[in-house]
C-alpha cells in the first residue's frame, strides 16, 4: 500500500479486525448491515498515518445522524478558538466565513455576531436542513471544487475556509484542499480541526480508528500535505475536544509568518511517530481488550447491570474490537434525540435517553464517550444517581 499523502510505501500499525460503520445505527438489531475492516498504516516518510481500506461516502453516510453535541466542553473550545483567531488576525469583522462540513451549524451560530457572513456546507440532508431552520444559511452539498466555485462565483471569495473533523472524512485530503485554495481570496486563511495524532497514539485512543477518520494528521504530515497545494503552515494550537485536537492555520504560500508554536510542537512529534511508538500502541490496544473483555465477563457473572454512555462512533470501533453485544450491555444513554430508540451497529445494543439511563441506575456505564468524562459524570450525579460507576475504557481500563 502507498501513502494517499505523498505516495511512499506505508507500513501497518494495528488491525482492529471488521467493523460496520461507525454511525450506521439501525432501526431494528435484525437490519442488514456490512463490517469493513479497519487497519491503520502508517507513513515513515511523511508521518501521514490512514486507514488502509477507505469507504465511499455513499456507504459511510447514507444514515449520518452525528449531531454536534451541545455541550458547555465544545462551547469554550468555540469562544477559545475565535479568541485564538481574532488575536492571531486570521478573521475580523468584515470576514467571510465558509464553513466545509458545518453540521448544524454551530461554530458559524457562534462566530457570526463576530464577523461579515458566514455560510455553511454539509451533505447529511436532514442536519443542513436543522442548520437553515436555525438561520444559519447552509448549503447541502460535499464541499468539492465545484460548490467551492459556486460559491466564489455567486457570493465571492472566503477570507476563512474552516474544515473542522471533517478533512479527514475523505479517502483523499487533496480535492477538499484545492476546494478550498479555489475558494480563499490571496491573503485569506484556511482553518483545519481534527483529532491531534499525536494524542491519538502516545494516549493509546485507538477506538478513534473508525471508517470516518481516514487520516490522523501530525504537523509534520500537515506540512507535506499543505506543501503539495501551494500553501503553507503559519500557526497551530491544540484544544481538549474530542481526545486531543489540533487547529492548523493555514496561507497562501509565499506568505507568514510561522510562529514558534509551529516547530515547537514539531519538534516533540518525533518522538511518537516512530516504529517504537506504534508498536506500543498496537500492543495497548491489545492489552485494553484483554481487560475489557475479562472484566465484563466478570460482572456479568456477578449479575452485575453494565450500560455503555454515549452512542460515539469511537464506541462502535470499541465495542467491536472488544467483542462485546448486547448480552453484555443491553442499553446505551445519549442524548442525541436523532440516535435514540435506535441499535448501535453490530452489537445491536439500543440507545436510550439520558433521562432514562441515568434514572434506571446500572451498576456500570462504560464511558464510551470518554472524552466527556467530566461532565457526564456530573450530570449523572447531579441528577440524583449517585451509585452507578463508570469504566473508562481509555487510555487503559478503569474504574471511577
Ligand atoms: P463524540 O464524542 O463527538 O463522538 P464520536 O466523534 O466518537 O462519534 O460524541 C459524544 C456523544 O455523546 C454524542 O452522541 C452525544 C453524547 N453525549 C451525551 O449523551 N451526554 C453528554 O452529556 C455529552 C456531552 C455527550
Amino acid at each position: 500500500m502507498t501513502c494517499r499523502i505523498c505516495t511512499a510505501p506505508v507500513g501497518e500499525v494495528l488491525d482492529l479486525g471488521e467493523s460496520p460503520p461507525a454511525n450506521a445505527l439501525k432501526r431494528s438489531p435484525s437490519d442488514p448491515e456490512d463490517s469493513y475492516p479497519l487497519v491503520l498504516e502508517w507513513c515513515e516518510s511523511c508521518g501521514n498515518l490512514q486507514l488502509r481500506d477507505t469507504l465511499s461516502p455513499e456507504l459511510l453516510y447514507p444514515g449520518y445522524r452525528y449531531v454536534t453535541p451541545d455541550s458547555p466542553l465544545l462551547g469554550a473550545h468555540y469562544t477559545e478558538l475565535l479568541s485564538y483567531l481574532e488575536t492571531g488576525g486570521y478573521v475580523g469583522r468584515d470576514s467571510f466565513v465558509v464553513e466545509a462540513g458545518s453540521n448544524a451549524g454551530q461554530f458559524l451560530a457562534h462566530i457570526r455576531p463576530s464577523v461579515g457572513g458566514v455560510l455553511g456546507v454539509d451533505p447529511a440532508e436532514e442536519i443542513s436542513a436543522m442548520a437553515n431552520e436555525a438561520g444559519i444559511p447552509t448549503i447541502c452539498a460535499f464541499f468539492d471544487a465545484e460548490v467551492a466555485g459556486e460559491i466564489a462565483g455567486t457570493r465571492g471569495k472566503a477570507n476563512l475556509v474552516v474544515a473542522r473533523h471533517c478533512l479527514a472524512h475523505n479517502p483523499s485530503p487533496h480535492p477538499m484542499l484545492a476546494a478550498a485554495t479555489t475558494l480563499l481570496t490571496d491573503t485569506g486563511y484556511i482553518v483545519i480541526e481534527n483529532a491531534y495524532a499525536i494524542d491519538t497514539i502516545a494516549n493509546a485512543e485507538f477506538d478513534q480508528i473508525y471508517h470516518e477518520h481516514m487520516f490522523y494528521f501530525s504537523i509534520t504530515s500537515m506540512r507535506a500535505l499543505l506543501a503539495q497545494h501551494a500553501l503553507r503552515l503559519v500557526d497551530v494550537m491544540l484544544a481538549p475536544v474530542h481526545g486531543g485536537s489540533i487547529v492548523f492555520v493555514a496561507a497562501r504560500a509565499g506568505r507568514g509568518p510561522e510562529t514558534a508554536a509551529v516547530g515547537e510542537l514539531e519538534s516533540a512529534e518525533a518522538d511518537v511517530l516512530n516504529g517504537a511508538a506504534m508498536a506500543r500502541f498496537a500492543r495497548q490496544a491489545s492489552e485494553t481488550r484483554a481487560t475489557l473483555r475479562d472484566f465484563l465477563a466478570e460482572l456479568r457473572d456477578r449479575g452485575k447491570s453494565v450500560y455503555s454512555y454515549g452512542a460515539t462512533a469511537k464506541g462502535t470501533t470499541l465495542l467491536n474490537y472488544v467483542g462485546v453485544t448486547s448480552a453484555d450491555i443491553p442499553y446505551c444513554v445519549d442524548s442525541t434525540r436523532l440516535k435514540q430508540g435506535l441499535f448501535l451497529p453490530k452489537s445491536n445494543i439500543e440507545v436510550i435517553s439520558e433521562e432514562r439511563g441515568i434514572a434506571e441506575r446500572p451498576d456500570y456505564y462504560l464511558l464510551t464517550a470518554w472524552n466527556y468524562a467530566e461532565e457526564i459524570t456530573s450530570k449523572v450525579r447531579s441528577a440524583g444517581n449517585l451509585t452507578s460507576r463508570f469504566i473508562v475504557p481509555i487510555p487503559s481500563v478503569r474504574v471511577a
